[in-house]
C-alpha cells in the first residue's frame, strides 16, 4: 500500500516536472520576430481592437489588382443566427490572385532563381530542385492546359495525387485560373473519392499512375478507375477530363490500365502548353478551394475557403508562428491532402517566398533515419510535423536521430493532435537538442490557419499546451450551460469574432454550416474541442467533445466508421468509440453485433476491417473489433457510448449506474468479452 502511494507521488512529481514551463533561449529570443509577451500583447490588442486596421495593413503588402474599398472596414460578418444569415467577408471588392502572390510576385521582384521546392522522393536519390521560376512555368503550363479543356472560373477540379511537386503545382494552376480545387488525400478509397467527385460535380480529375510509399507501391490509377465506375453507376456522371501523371518511379506506363478516349497522360498533354498564362483576377470572396473533412454526423463536409482572407491569414500565420526569416529552410511533413498541406506547404511558405522541402516518402524508409537524414541534407531550420510521427520515431531509439547533424534546426512544430509531455520532451531534447522552441499549433480545416500557438521567441513553452491565441483570434471557454467563463477554467472552446482565414461555408450546404458551427451557442464559432485555461492564459486542448476521433492526426467521424462497418452484410449493428493509443494518440474500438446465425471468427473480423478500408481508407480501420451480443442502450434505444468507452479503456470500475439500461446484462457480457480478449491477446 505504502509502496503504491510512493509510486503515485513519484509520478505526480514527474508529471509536474514534465509539464513545467520551458523558457525561450535568450539567443533565440534576441533574433525572433516577436521577442516578448509584451510585444505580442501590444500587437494582439491592436488585432482585436481594430481588426480592419491590423489586417488591412498586412493585406496591403500583397499584390491587389484592384484594392478593396478602403473607405470601409476590411470585413463584415455575422455569427449570430438570431440576427440573420451567417456570413464573413474580408477585403470585399478587392481583386487579387493567390497564385500570382505566391509565384509571379517573387519572380517579378527578382527572386525567380531562388529555390521554392526541394523535392525528395520516396527513394533516396530521387530528388528535384524547383526554383520559383520553374514552379511558375509548370503552373502556367497546367493552367493553360486546363483552360484548353474548358476549365474556367468557378469550376471544380478534383486532385487525387501523391506528394509529387505536381500536386501543389496543380493547386496553384487551379488558383491561377479561378478554378476551385478539391484535393482528396491519396489514402482515401475509391468509394470516398467517388463521393467527393460527385458531391461537387467536378468536371476534371487530376491524378497519378501510382505512388511508392516506403517499400510498397499503391496503384492510384486502379482506385481512380474504380471510383469513376462508381460515379457512373451512382449518378451517371463522369469528369470530362481525367489527367494522369505518369509516375515512372512507381510503375511503368505499360503496366497502367488505360481507358482509351477518357484517360490522358499528363506529361504528354501538358508538355506543349505555353509556360506563360494570364492570371484570372479574382474577387477576394471568390472560392479558392474545397476540402472535405469529417463531421460528427452524416457525409463529409466540403469546407470552403475563399481567396483574400485565406491568403492573408496563411501567409501571416506562417511568418509569425514559425518565426520565418529569409534564409530559413522550412519543412512540413504533412500531405497536401489535408489542410496542413494546403496552408503550410502550398500557400503559406510560397506566399512568403520561402524555400521548403517537399517529401514524398515515409519517415522510416529505407531506414528509421530518413527524416533526420533529410534535415541534415537540406539544412532544414524549421520542422513541422505530427505528434504521432514523433511518438513512433521516439520508440525506435535516439541513435537514429543523434547520428545526424541537426544543428541547422531552430524551430520545431507540431499539429493535428495533442502532444503528450513525454513525446514533447523527446522532440525538444533529442531532435531540437534543447535549443529549439516547439510551437504546438492548434487549428482546424475550418479555421484555415493556426489559431492557438506559442510564438517561438515570445513566451515560455509548456509541454502539451498550445498556449495563447494568434493575432485576431479570440478564444472563449464555455461551461456546460454555455456561459462564458473568466480566468482559469475548463470547458468548450469557441471563438468569438471573425478572423480572415475562416471557412465561409460548406459547399452547397450553407444551412449545415450554420447549424454545425453557429447554432449551439449563437454568436460564437463552436470548435468541437474541449480545453483548459490557466491563470496565465495558456490554453491546453483536451480533445474533441463530439463524435469525432483523431487517429494519427487524421480526423475521422465515428458515424462514418460505423456506417462502413455495417456495410458488411453480416454486421447487424455497430458502435465505435475512441480509446487512448500510445502511438496514434487515439485508436478506434468497434463493438459489432452480427446478424442472426453468423459465426464470429478472426477471418470475419478481417473482412469487416476490409469493408472499412474499402468505404473510407486504411487509416480509418478499427484497431480492435469486439463481438457484442448486444449494445448497451437506454430504453429509448440510444446507444450509451460512455459505457462502451469505459469498457474499451478497461475502466470496469467506472461504468456507473447501468440499471436504467434496456438490458443491463449486456454490459456484463461486454466486460467479460473484453477481459477475455485481453487475456487472449496476452497469451
Ligand atoms: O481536435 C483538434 C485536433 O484536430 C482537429 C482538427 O482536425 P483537422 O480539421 O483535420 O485539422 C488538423 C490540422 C490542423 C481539432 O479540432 N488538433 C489539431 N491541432 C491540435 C489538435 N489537438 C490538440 N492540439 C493541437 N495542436
Amino acid at each position: 500500500m505504502a509502496g503504491s502511494i510512493g509510486l503515485q507521488l513519484c509520478s505526480a512529481v514527474e508529471e509536474r516536472e514534465e509539464r513545467a514551463l520551458v523558457p525561450v533561449p535568450r539567443e533565440f529570443q534576441s533574433r525572433a520576430l516577436i521577442k516578448s509577451r509584451e510585444q505580442y500583447e501590444e500587437m494582439y490588442k491592436q488585432s482585436i481592437q481594430d481588426p480592419s486596421r491590423f489586417w488591412g495593413k498586412i493585406a496591403s503588402q500583397f499584390y491587389w489588382h484592384r484594392m478593396w474599398d478602403t473607405s470601409k472596414p476590411v470585413f463584415r460578418s455575422n455569427f449570430d443566427i438570431r440576427q440573420g444569415p451567417i456570413f464573413n467577408e474580408w477585403f470585399k471588392g478587392g481583386f487579387t490572385n493567390i497564385c500570382y502572390n505566391a509565384l509571379d510576385k517573387h519572380v517579378n521582384e527578382g527572386r525567380g532563381e531562388q529555390v521554392a521546392m526541394l523535392w525528395e522522393g520516396n527513394d533516396v536519390g530521387h530528388e528535384m530542385r524547383l526554383t520559383y521560376s520553374d514552379v511558375l512555368q509548370k503552373t502556367c503550363q497546367l493552367a493553360n492546359y486546363l483552360r484548353k479543356r474548358g476549365v474556367k472560373k468557378g469550376d471544380r477540379v478534383c486532385i487525387y495525387m501523391p506528394m509529387v511537386p505536381e500536386l501543389p503545382i496543380a493547386m496553384l494552376a487551379c488558383a491561377r485560373i479561378g478554378a476551385i480545387h478539391s484535393v482528396i488525400f491519396g489514402g482515401f478509397s475509391a468509394e470516398s473519392l467517388a463521393g467527393r467527385i460527385l458531391d461537387c460535380k467536378s468536371d476534371v480529375l487530376l491524378s497519378c499512375s501510382a505512388v511508392q510509399r516506403g517499400a510498397k507501391v499503391l496503384n492510384l490509377k486502379v482506385i481512380v478507375d474504380e471510383a469513376l465506375q462508381l460515379c457512373l453507376e451512382k449518378e451517371s456522371f463522369q469528369p470530362g477530363t481525367v489527367l494522369i501523371y505518369d509516375n515512372k518511379n512507381a510503375v511503368p506506363r505499360s503496366k497502367v490500365k488505360w481507358v482509351a478516349g477518357r484517360d490522358l497522360w499528363w506529361q504528354d498533354e501538358v508538355r506543349s502548353c505555353s509556360t506563360v498564362a494570364p492570371v484570372e483576377w479574382m474577387e477576394a470572396e471568390d472560392p479558392l478551394f474545397l476540402l472535405y473533412t469529417s463531421g460528427s454526423t452524416g457525409k463529409p463536409k466540403g469546407v470552403l475557403h475563399t481567396i483574400g482572407g485565406y491568403m492573408v491569414y496563411a501567409a501571416t500565420s506562417f511568418e509569425y508562428v514559425f518565426d520565418y526569416q529569409p534564409g530559413d529552410i522550412f519543412w512540413c511533413t504533412a500531405d497536401c491532402g489535408w489542410i496542413t498541406g494546403h496552408t503550410y506547404i502550398c500557400y503559406g511558405p510560397l506566399l512568403n517566398g520561402a524555400t521548403q522541402v517537399v517529401f514524398e516518402g515515409v519517415p522510416t524508409y529505407p531506414s528509421p533515419s530518413r527524416w533526420w537524414e533529410i534535415i541534415e541534407k537540406y539544412k532544414v531550420s524549421i520542422f513541422y510535423t505530427a505528434p504521432t510521427a514523433i511518438r513512433s520515431l521516439e520508440a525506435l531509439g535516439d541513435k537514429h536521430v543523434t547520428k545526424h547533424n541537426l544543428s541547422s534546426l531552430r524551430v520545431l512544430g507540431t499539429v493535428g493532435e495533442a502532444i503528450n509531455a513525454k513525446a514533447w520532451h523527446w522532440y525538444h531534447r533529442v531532435v531540437g537538442q534543447g535549443r529549439c522552441p516547439i510551437v504546438d499549433t492548434w487549428w482546424q480545416t475550418e479555421t484555415g490557419g493556426i489559431m492557438i500557438t506559442p510564438l517561438p521567441g515570445a513566451w515560455s513553452l509548456k509541454p502539451g499546451s498550445a498556449t495563447l491565441p494568434f493575432f485576431g483570434v479570440q478564444p472563449v471557454v464555455l461551461d456546460q450551460d454555455g456561459k462564458e467563463q473568466d480566468g482559469p477554467c475548463s470547458g468548450y472552446l469557441c471563438i468569438k469574432g471573425a478572423w480572415p482565414g475562416m471557412a465561409r461555408t460548406l459547399y452547397g450546404d450553407h444551412k449545415r454550416f450554420a447549424e454545425t458551427y453557429f447554432t449551439t451557442w449563437p454568436g460564437l464559432y463552436v470548435t468541437g474541442d474541449g480545453c483548459q485555461r490557466e491563470a496565465n492564459g495558456y490554453i491546453t486542448l483536451t480533445g474533441r467533445v463530439d463524435d469525432v476521433v483523431n487517429v494519427s492526426g487524421h480526423r475521422i467521424s465515428i458515424g462514418e466508421v460505423e456506417s462502413a462497418l455495417t456495410s458488411h452484410k453480416l454486421c447487424a449493428e455497430t458502435a465505435a468509440v475512441a480509446f487512448d493509443h500510445d502511438v496514434k494518440g487515439q485508436g478506434i474500438y468497434a463493438f459489432v453485433t452480427l446478424v442472426e446465425g453468423a459465426k464470429p471468427s478472426e477471418q470475419l473480423k478481417n473482412e469487416i476491417k476490409a469493408a472499412v478500408r474499402k468505404e473510407i481508407g486504411s487509416f480509418a480501420v478499427p484497431d480492435v473489433i469486439q463481438w457484442a451480443p448486444g449494445l448497451p442502450k437506454t430504453r429509448s434505444g440510444k446507444i450509451m457510448r460512455r459505457i462502451l468507452r469505459k469498457i474499451a479503456a478497461n475502466q470496469f470500475d467506472e461504468l456507473g449506474d447501468v440499471s436504467s439500461l434496456a438490458d443491463p446484462a449486456v454490459v456484463e457480457q461486454l466486460v467479460e468479452g473484453k477481459r477475455g480478449g485481453a487475456r487472449i491477446s496476452k497469451l
